[in-house]
């Protein structure tokens, strides 16, 4: 057998396919962790291993801005990049400076965030006491940086997530099992706590594509 040295032109075009297809094996390995069952309420599927996963990609611009599309007009957008075999939806959601979302629960599902881009900013509260009218009362507030990982679940309270920073930040999200794009989700009233249902959390861009109105 010969082996042959790359040259720095080919070793240059190797790294630049090693880099471009890193995102999208995330994708794949995500799938494939979520496997044939129904998402990771299952016993055989580990939160953990999605957080690892999500943990060893280290970002990188390139790869995932086909996905990333901002309007400053919104508060942040909802960019559709897989449906994980029906298990799972994987977002890439990009936050205009100064905004955030409504706080909000998850549907029963877990959610795993990647940041992508900048750093976002979550807070945390209980879960509103029955239908007490009175202000929410912040748990905990973390800023999470580029690259930090994070979880959350009905079961750890409420959230909102906003970007404090003054240039867009970018996020990846893991939602499983799809409760809320198939049932949408509550957000609550800061000041009386107070619930509404919002029937459906909708996308600005499925698979790299804007949505018309
Ligand atoms: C969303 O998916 O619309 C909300 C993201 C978040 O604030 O956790």
């Amino acid at each position: 057998m010969t082996c042959t040295a790359l040259s720095p032109l080919q070793q240059q075009e190797t790294s630049d396919v090693t880099k471009m297809d890193r995102f999208d094996t995330l994708v794949e390995s995500l799938k494939d962790i979520l496997g044939p069952s129904s998402g990771i309420t299952s016993d055989d599927v580990d939160v953990g291993d999605l957080m690892h996963a999500m943990e060893k990609y280290k970002s990188d611009e390139r790869e995932w801005s086909p996905y990333a599309m901002a309007d400053a007009s919104r508060a942040y957008t909802r960019n559709l990049v897989d449906e994980g075999n029906g298990k799972s939806n994987l977002l890439i959601l990009v936050w205009t400076p100064g905004k955030g979302s409504p706080i909000h629960d998850h549907g029963n599902a877990h959610c795993v965030m990647k940041i992508l881009r900048g750093t976002l900013t979550e807070t945390r509260y209980d879960f509103p006491d029955g239908d007490k009218n009175k202000p929410m009362e912040v748990k905990s507030t973390s800023h999470h940086k580029e690259n930090a990982v994070a979880y959350m679940a009905d079961e750890l309270g409420v959230h909102r997530i906003s970007n404090e920073g003054s240039d867009f930040a970018v996020s990846l999200h893991l939602y499983t099992p799809p409760n809320v794009a198939k049932s949408g989700c509550n957000i609550f009233d800061l000041r009386s706590g107070k619930k509404s249902h919002v029937p459906k959390c909708g996308y600005f861009s499925k698979f790299g594509h804007i949505l018309k109105e």
